[in-house]
């Protein structure tokens, strides 16, 4: 059993898109075990988009509900409570699968306040791995989607975490960033979560042909090997499925780039837990 947060402070980075499609190719993967368990998604985000997409996406209001709930998770993590199963509704996604990605009620305007509110509590950092606490063996693995931060609600599911994955999208500054994430990561290791490990580095919206894309790959290569994780190459049909409120395995044909970087990544993801 995993829990998988996904970290970069860096916005648009492919953080959402890749905690979706992960989501559903290991609910899909868990769902042939026998007695298998679902995944459970976790949307740490204000911005909800990663809620959004798991519940029908952009175009229609399906997921209203699920982002105005009264009772949601947001609330009762500032209050100190743990989660229970009346917070957990099955998700959308995977679309063309019985076996859901199950998913939080949450709340937009609650989630807006949940750092500061997390701030005023006792051991702040801790809040979310107590919530978790009751409901974690319900489940195969955990994917966490954070905000494009370096705050209180990243630091919660760090600590809460098994393993980090960081998608980084390869430019001149890339590098900084990931050295940046490191630490954090080394940081919460030191001090409260020993046993958390950087599962790997995900080059994200990936254009080959950009010189410099190449030139950081080459890098990333020699300073982090052993963390690269397959390419998400940049395509149009990896944003439109998003939009659209559909999971790519769902949504483009086995045989299409994006099914395959996302299939590649799962494989990936699924051998370097196996290995752990
Ligand atoms: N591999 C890709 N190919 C094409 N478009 C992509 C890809 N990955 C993400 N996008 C698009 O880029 C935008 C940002 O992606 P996403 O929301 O996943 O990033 P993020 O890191 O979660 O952003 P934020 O930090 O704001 O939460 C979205 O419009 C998304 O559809
Ligand atoms: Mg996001």
């Amino acid at each position: 059993m995993a829990i998988i947060s996904l970290i970069n402070r860096k916005g648009g980075v492919g953080k959402s898109t890749i905690s979706i499609n992960l989501a559903a190719g290991l609910a899909t993967r868990e769902s042939r075990k026998p007695n298998s368990k679902p995944v459970l998604l976790i949307d740490m985000d204000d911005q909800l988009s990663a809620t959004i997409t798991a519940m029908g996406g952009g175009f229609d209001q399906a997921f209203v509900p699920v982002i105005t709930a009264e009772n949601n998770y947001p609330t009762a993590l500032a209050n100190g409570y743990g989660a229970t199963d009346s917070l957990i509704i099955d998700s959308l996604i995977p679309r063309k699968r019985e076996e859901k990605v199950k998913l939080f009620k949450t709340n937009k305007a609650a989630m807006e306040g949940l750092e500061a509110q997390l701030k005023t509590r006792d051991e702040a950092a801790f809040q979310l791995t107590y919530f978790l606490e009751p409901i974690v063996n319900d489940f195969a693995h955990i994917i966490i989607d954070n905000p494009p931060s370096a705050g209180m609600l990243p630091m919660n599911s760090l600590v809460a975490s098994t393993h980090v994955l960081i998608p980084i999208e390869p430019d001149g500054l890339s590098l900084i960033g990931l050295a940046d994430i490191l630490r954090m990561v080394e940081n919460v290791r030191a001090t409260t979560n020993p046993d958390l490990q950087v599962l790997g580095i995900i080059p994200s919206r990936f254009r080959m042909v950009r010189r410099q894309a190449q030139d950081v790959i080459g890098d990333l290569e020699k300073l982090y090997g052993h963390l690269l994780l397959p390419y998400i190459k940049d395509l149009a049909e990896i944003s439109s499925a998003t939009t659209a409120g559909y999971d790519v395995f769902s949504w483009a044909s086995e045989s299409s780039q994006s099914y395959r970087c996302f299939s590649n990544l799962v494989d990936a993801v699924v051998g370097k837990l196996g290995d752990a």
